[in-house]
C-alpha cells in the first residue's frame, strides 16, 4: 500500500472513535491571522482543526489523499453547516486553482511522507502554490519508539450501530539511517458474527533541522523560523514539536 493511501477503509472508519487527540486550533489561527489569506491546510483530514478554522470565517482550503477521510470531512461540515473547499490531491502532486498566502500542516502530517524524494516533491508543491510573500509552517517531530509494554495492547471504541472497534500495534522495526519507522498497526471492526481484521504498515520519516533546510532550499525555500507550537523559541535540544516557516527565497 502507498503510504498516501493509509487513511483509507478500515483505518478512516477507526481514525474518529479512536482518535487519542485533537490538534488545537490557535496555533493555525494566529498563524494564518498573521501571515495573511487564502490558507491551505494539506492533510486535513476529516476536519480538524479546518472545519472550527472556517467556523471563525478564515478563508481556508483542504487537501487530504484519502477519499474516505474527506467524505468524513464533508458529512461533518454539512452536521455543522459549515462550508469548505477540499481538494482530493496527494501534496507531493499538488495542483491546485489557487496560489495561498499561508499554507500549514497541522500537527506533523508532514512525517507521513516515507522519503526525502517525496518530501521534496511536497515541499516544491508548497512553493509553487504560495503567493508572493506567503509562507508555509510545517510542524516536524522525532517520534519516540513505541514502548515495548505497549506491543499487543488493543484500544477499543463503539459505533453507533454497536460494532466494536479495535487497533493495536503488532510489531514495529526503527532504521536510523533511512529515518524511519515502520510500525506495524492492527484494525479491527467487529459486530455479531462479522468481522474485518487487517494489518497495514504505518511509516514515519523525521528529518534534522539540517537535513530539512537542505531539502528546502533545494526547492527555493528558506527556513525563516523554528519555533515551538505556540511561537516561543524551540527547546535548545530539538524535542518535540517544532514549527518551520518557510518562505520563498
Ligand atoms: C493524522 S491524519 C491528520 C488529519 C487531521 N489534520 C487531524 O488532525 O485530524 C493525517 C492525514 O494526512 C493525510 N495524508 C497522508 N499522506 C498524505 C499525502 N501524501 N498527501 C495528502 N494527504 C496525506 C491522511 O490521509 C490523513 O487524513
Amino acid at each position: 500500500m502507498d503510504p498516501a493511501d493509509f487513511y483509507t477503509g478500515i483505518v478512516a472508519e477507526i481514525y474518529g472513535p479512536l482518535k487519542s487527540f485533537s490538534q488545537d486550533p490557535e496555533p493555525y489561527a494566529a498563524f494564518i491571522q498573521q501571515t495573511g489569506m487564502p490558507a491551505l491546510e494539506l492533510g486535513c483530514g476529516d476536519g480538524d482543526p479546518l472545519l472550527e478554522l472556517r467556523r471563525r470565517g478564515l478563508d481556508v482550503d483542504g487537501v487530504d489523499s484519502s477519499a474516505d477521510m474527506l467524505e468524513r470531512f464533508r458529512r461533518r461540515a454539512d452536521e455543522q453547516d459549515i462550508r469548505a473547499t477540499v481538494f482530493h490531491q496527494r501534496m507531493e502532486a499538488l495542483n491546485l486553482p489557487r496560489r495561498y498566502r499561508a499554507i500549514f500542516l497541522a500537527g506533523p502530517t508532514f512525517t507521513l511522507l516515507p522519503d526525502d524524494a517525496t518530501a521534496l516533491a511536497a515541499l516544491r508543491g508548497i512553493r509553487a502554490h504560495l503567493a508572493e510573500g506567503g509562507t508555509a509552517l510545517v510542524p516536524l517531530f522525532t517520534p519516540a519508539p513505541t514502548p515495548t509494554e505497549q506491543i499487543g495492547r488493543v484500544r477499543t471504541a463503539a459505533t453507533p450501530d454497536g460494532a466494536e472497534l479495535r487497533v493495536s500495534v503488532v510489531a514495529e522495526q526503527r532504521d536510523e539511517t533511512a529515518r524511519t519507522q515502520t510500525t506495524l498497526l492492527r484494525y479491527e471492526r467487529h459486530h455479531g458474527s462479522d468481522s474485518t481484521i487487517e494489518e497495514r504498515p504505518w511509516i514515519m520519516h523525521w528529518y534534522t533541522r539540517d537535513q530539512f533546510d537542505k531539502l528546502a532550499t533545494t526547492v527555493g525555500l528558506a527556513v525563516t523560523a523554528v519555533t515551538d507550537s505556540y511561537g516561543k523559541p524551540a527547546p535548545a535540544d530539538g524535542t518535540g514539536l517544532l514549527h518551520f516557516r518557510l518562505q520563498a527565497t
